[in-house]
């Protein structure tokens, strides 16, 4: 059953407004959405300048339930978590990286320092929510001109969480056929993937992105043959005692290409719901309970969780993107 339990005050800002009722209306109108919105909101009056900060939304959620999208701030977001004892076994999440993305609501042009930390505050929030064996995995890009800020922002997680892994988010590759041997399958040299190339002399294109995994003790145990591959050459099988089946580790560089797509996106940095379905097989689909994402946008961790028959919780400011994740889980 959809529940939608809603306070809006007069003074939103009227685009808002309109999105909002656009949202809810479908909503009311979809008795069989997966998903489930309830809140009741407090919206901040908009000044003429569209305030800057995250706590531009000043939720009050009566009741959180599991597979909904809450559109509120995702740190007032999991202290309701905390406050129903609401815990996640995994959180997979990536925030805004403040590098100018033109998102509707979201400013991602803060001075460094309020940037980096508000993301320890949601990473020290994200702990009170995450059980003990539980796995964070924050995936987050940089742009050319500043490579600092994930590495800068992995030292501000460090209170709070052990670094268990560092995963390599491959976008795009190039392989020449000279370099990787007498492969059946492979005829000539390729270059795969999409990326957005920069248009400059001395900064290269990025076509990779961290996923940070973080625990709180560093000895999770991981099912590693569940993101494995096969092995390339067969007589590999049964040589080592770990070496039973055709599967072999897949390590830390993960090769996930965006889709193509001809139209708009209609949200500005979505991730592959491949990404979070990778992750979520990595800590265990038997160990999760419940799946956080802080920052759902346009709802990738949602559709990745439907997929695999989890529970998902998540949070974002922006009723737009809501929208879509709404219409992407509702897609057969
Ligand atoms: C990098 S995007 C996430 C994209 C998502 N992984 C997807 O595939 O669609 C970051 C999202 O964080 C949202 N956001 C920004 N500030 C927020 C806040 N304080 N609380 C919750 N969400 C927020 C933005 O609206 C944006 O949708």
């Amino acid at each position: 059953m959809n529940l939608l339990r809603v306070t809006l005050h007069a003074s939103h800002h009227p685009k808002n407004i309109k999105l909002y009722n656009k949202i809810t209306t479908a909503h009311l109108h979809n008795q069989t959405s997966p998903s489930t919105l309830l809140y009741t909101e407090t919206i901040p009056r908009y000044t003429k300048k569209p305030p800057q900060n995250r706590a531009r939304i000043k939720g009050t959620v009566t009741t959180l339930q599991p597979n909904a999208i809450y559109l509120m701030d995702c740190i007032a977001g999991m202290r309701a978590m905390a406050r129903q004892k609401m815990h996640a076994d995994v959180i997979v999440t990536s925030p805004p990286y403040n590098i100018g993305k033109p998102y509707h609501t979201h400013n991602d042009n803060l001075p460094p320092s309020e940037y980096l930390d508000w993301m320890e505050q949601v990473a020290a929030t994200c702990r009170t929510v995450m059980t003990d064996q539980g796995s964070f995995f924050l995936n987050i890009g940089s742009k050319p001109t500043d490579q600092w800020t994930p590495l800068e922002l992995a030292l501000r997680c460090k209170p709070y969480f052990t670094l268990q892994n560092v995963i390599h988010w491959v976008k795009s590759i190039a392989i020449p056929k000279a370099d990787v041997g007498q492969y059946p399958h492979m005829q000539q040299d390729i270059a795969v993937g999409h990326y957005q190339p920069v248009n400059s002399t001395k900064f290269l294109s990025s076509c990779h992105e961290y996923i940070f995994h973080f625990t709180k003790t560093g000895d999770v145990p991981l099912y590693k043959h569940a993101v494995g591959v096969p092995y390339q050459d067969k007589s590999n099988i049964g040589r080592w005692k770990t070496a039973t089946s055709d599967l072999r580790e897949r390590g830390n560089t993960w090769f996930i290409p965006y889709e193509t797509i001809q139209s708009a996106r209609p949200h500005p940095t979505v991730f592959p719901d491949k990404l979070p379905e990778m992750c979520l097989r990595l800590h265990g689909l038997s160990r999760i309970s419940l799946v956080l994402d802080p920052f759902m946008g346009s709802g990738s961790t949602a559709v990745a969780c439907k997929r695999l028959r989890l529970k998902y919780i998540g949070f974002d400011i922006d009723p737009v993107y809501i929208a879509e994740a709404h219409r992407r889980l509702q897609r057969p």
